[in-house]
């Protein structure tokens, strides 16, 4: 492969976007897109117009998010979309393929794609900026070594980010593992806001409001503050005891209306925290789509409608200290999201005596990875 990235994209109008909070859009110039190279052009008459940037978009997970974010199913049938996407090297002309398909699906919204691998040129410009590459673990590899390879590679991504991002760009990271993903790629880039740093853990949240609603015989929509806290691993805390059911038009306690304390604290927690390993056994591989939509799920509710009055969504965010957990960890809490763009770590949500345990556990094993990932950035 040669030095230069393949670029089917035009850099011009890209990016011409965003300042302050959330998707304070730019209107659209009403132009149409297209690149002088490998002609690539796109027509839209849609109001306003994103560049969002996602990384290890020949994977799997890309496979399954890149329509999601085209069809306007995340920002709405009247934004634009510009789609900057990197890989490696040798996953470009995977990337091309995949670029094929979306010129194929001929999606109203789609304004141009740039592939590169090149993090600066992706980067550049992005409103969002969504990063689902890295190194998968592989048999026999330690957690450490995992840890090692992937913090390396946010580690440049960071670096990458504090040369040419916009201080505006929203951050989510889903690469495993993706809390301390995060924070070595915060760390790396310190001058873009802490609060633009989040990390997945809606797939863990959207697989307990199912596992609550088939226990309770309700809808996924008649629950409300169930929430994950703490590492996007297998110690993190699923908790229901502060949610509520809507039984006959009126919310209550979980807890009461599933009358089973002991499902809630084993069954409920080990499904969910057990859930990724399920679908890779019975698939083989890990899971991409219900990974997809919890993306746009969190990118939906965090940038363009944020929660309704009372209600909550966990994400991995920097914690302030709250509930005693050590600041600047990248921890999962419940969220109000009162704004779009704006989020504010819930307080008040029970925590017994059984949840303190939790709650130290997932903390301990964060604090733990932060050693590892700061001591092979060192080695
Ligand atoms: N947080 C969550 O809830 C959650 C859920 C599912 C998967 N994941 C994680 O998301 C990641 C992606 O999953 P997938 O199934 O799409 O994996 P995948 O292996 O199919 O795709 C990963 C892609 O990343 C690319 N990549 C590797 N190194 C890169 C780099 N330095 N820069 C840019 N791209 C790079 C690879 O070439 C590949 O195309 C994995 O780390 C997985 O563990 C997280």
């Amino acid at each position: 492969m040669s030095d230069s990235p393949l670029k089917y994209g035009l850099a011009a109008g890209v990016g011409a976007l965003a300042t302050g909070i959330a998707l304070t859009l730019s209107g659209s110039t009403g132009e149409d897109y297209s690149s002088t190279s490998s002609s690539k052009i796109f027509k839209s008459h849609a109001s306003k117009h994103i560049t969002v940037f996602v990384s290890g978009a020949a994977g799997q997970i890309g496979y399954s998010l890149l329509p999601l974010l085209c069809s306007g199913q995340v920002f709405g049938p009247n934004t634009q979309i510009t789609l900057n996407l990197l890989d490696i090297t040798p996953a470009l002309p995977v990337l091309s393929g995949v670029l094929m398909e979306l010129e194929d699906g001929a999606y109203p919204l789609l304004r141009g794609v740039q592939i590169t691998d090149k993090p600066e040129e992706a980067l550049k410009g992005a409103d969002v900026a969504i990063f689902t590459g890295g190194m998968p673990r592989k048999q026999g590899m330690e957690r450490k070594d995992l840890i090692s390879a992937n913090v390396k590679i946010f580690r440049e991504q960071g670096q990458a980010m504090e040369k040419v991002a916009s201080k505006a760009c929203k951050v989510l990271v889903v690469a495993n593992p993706a809390n301390t993903n995060c924070f070595i790629l915060r760390a790396n880039a310190p001058s873009i806001p802490t609060e633009n740093f989040t990390c997945l853990t809606r797939l863990d949240f959207n697989r307990a409001l199912t596992q609550v609603a088939m226990k309770a015989k309700c809808k996924v929509t008649d629950i409300q503050n169930v929430t994950i806290w703490g590492n996007h691993s297998a110690t993190q805390y699923p908790d229901a005891a502060s949610a509520t059911v809507r039984v006959k038009g009126e919310f209550k306690p979980a807890p009461k209306v599933i009358d089973d304390d002991s499902w809630l604290q084993s069954t409920f927690i080990t499904t969910v925290q057990q859930r990724g390993k399920a679908v890779i056994d019975a698939r083989k591989q890990s899971s991409a789509m219900s990974a997809a939509k919890a993306i746009g799920d969190h990118i939906r509710t965090w940038l363009v409608t944020g929660t309704e009055p009372g209600c909550t969504v966990p994400m991995g965010v920097v914690s302030d200290g709250s509930y005693g957990i050590q600041k600047g960890l990248v921890f999962s809490f419940p969220l109000h999201i009162d704004t779009p763009g704006q989020f504010k770590i819930a307080q008040g949500f029970t925590i017994s005596e059984f949840a303190q345990k939790m709650l130290t556990a997932t903390e301990e094993e964060l604090k733990a990875e932060r050693i590892d990932a700061e001591a092979a950035l060192k080695g």
